[in-house]
């Protein structure tokens, strides 16, 4: 298969860009591999080495003792994906809709608050990372590029995630923004109604007023790269900065700002009249609940991203691999369910439509990339998803991402 990969990262195209999404077989190819990461955990480790301690703890952690973190990642590895062997497809289909569009696989990029951190001009790499491979990109209200800079530069759609502020004027202008950028989706985020305490960032003195010590600065002498590109591009919330007032527009001061005014909890009122405000694809993330989604789906979104905020909201929160049958169950096939919080491959993906998601957001799968090659290390991760999710589809038998094989997945928490 795609040993021909057309990309600067593998010397050739990458199954489902610009391609029908079709992936031809692969019997007994060499792995072609990117000169960048042979897989995902050498982008993990080299984002670990370029970004500072609290930089990095701040993408990595979860909420106090990240019980419901680490159970994200364990309930997928106790599933299995079954196995078959004699029912090869020649062509496997990877390409799926889900939050109102065409995705080259059923895998999209999760907001990201704060990404300029991680990469200068993040939000703009990574959006022009997900236009090139064909699949979703949620820009958060927390961005670092503004929704306007996104536009101008991304090279494709892009969903706007907004986190509702207690003005109904700014979330307002927020969705004429987005309207005006042409965004297809406003993804509104109702999983925050207040911030999940997170342990790793207060023990690193990420605090107000931030808590500096002598090994921040030592640690940040170990990573000059980090230090001079950080330098160089500044970030702020730039989506926020507008209605911030005076000229200071730097991080601290317009966080300090919007921090009282996001409205946390999300009500029906707050739903419905989005759903008024909003003609195009609304899609609701961070609910974990049967009766919740119910909710969300009678008050007309198309579109629901079952999320435990990837384990950084409700401590004891159970994963998302585990409710979603249940949710299946409870709201039938035809709604749209997509899955995230803990996915960080191919397997898992194929896991995740295994148990009744129609697709995946990934977080800090593809955040890993963006910190250690910006645009190329996002595009070097989806090339490796994708490359996974092929190898996963090849060894189960299953010829499309929309017609999945019988109990394709079963393990101790499974329903198949
Ligand atoms: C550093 C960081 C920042 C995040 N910022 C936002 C955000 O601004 N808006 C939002 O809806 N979710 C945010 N999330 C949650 C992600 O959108 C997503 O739900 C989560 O990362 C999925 O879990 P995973 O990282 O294990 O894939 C953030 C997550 C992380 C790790």
């Amino acid at each position: 298969m795609n040993e021909q990969f057309d990309s600067p990262l593998f010397g050739s195209p990458v199954a489902g860009t610009e391609d029908s999404g079709e992936h031809a077989p692969r019997r007994g190819a060499m792995i072609r591999t990117s000169p960048l990461a042979n897989h995902a955990g050498d982008l993990k480790a080299l984002a670990r080495r370029r970004l500072p301690r609290i930089v990095y703890d701040f993408l990595e952690g979860g909420s106090h003792d990240e019980i419901s973190m680490r159970r994200n990642r364990a309930d997928f590895d106790a599933l299995f994906l079954r196995q078959r062997v004699f029912d090869h497809f020649a062509a496997r289909k990877s390409q799926a809709n889900m939050l109102g569009q065409r995705a080259s696989m059923p895998v999209g990029l999760a907001p990201i608050g704060m990404s300029g951190v991680f990469y200068p001009r993040a939000e703009i790499c990574v959006a022009r990372a997900a236009a090139a491979f064909g699949v979703p990109y949620c820009l958060s209200t927390l961005a670092t590029c503004s929704i306007e800079e996104v536009s101008a530069a991304a090279g494709g759609p892009f969903l706007f995630q907004l986190f509702m502020m207690k003005d109904r004027a700014i979330n307002a202008s927020l969705l004429e923004r987005a309207a005006e950028a042409k965004c297809p989706g406003l993804v509104v985020n109702v999983d925050t109604a207040v911030q999940g305490r997170r342990n790793r960032d207060l023990d690193n003195g990420v605090t107000i007023p931030l808590n500096l010590r002598l090994w921040h600065l030592f640690d940040l002498v170990r990573r000059p790269r980090w230090v001079a590109r950080y330098l160089g591009n500044k970030p702020t919330l730039a989506n926020l900065a507008p209605y911030a007032p005076g000229d200071s527009k730097d991080l601290a001061s317009v966080s300090d700002w919007a921090e009282p005014r996001f409205k946390g909890a999300v009500h029906t009122e707050d739903l419905e009249w989005l759903r008024q405000q909003w003609p195009g694809t609304l899609i609701v993330k961070g609910v974990l609940d049967p009766e919740d989604v119910k909710i969300a789906l009678d008050l007309g979104a198309d579109s629901v991203v079952v999320s435990n905020h990837g384990g950084r909201q409700l401590e004891g929160a159970p994963s998302t691999i585990e409710m979603v049958p249940r949710i299946r169950d409870a709201v039938g096939d035809d709604a749209e369910l997509i899955l995230d919080s803990g996915v960080r491959s191919g397997f898992d993906v194929l896991k995740a439509l295994g148990r009744g998601a129609n697709g995946c957001l990934v977080g800090r799968a593809y955040i890993y990339g963006l910190a250690a090659h910006g645009e190329q290390g996002v595009a070097a991760a989806l090339h490796l998803l994708a490359q996974e999710l092929d190898e996963a589809m090849t060894l189960t038998g299953t010829g499309n991402v929309n017609a999945l094989p019988e109990n394709l997945v079963f393990g101790p928490s499974s329903r198949g």
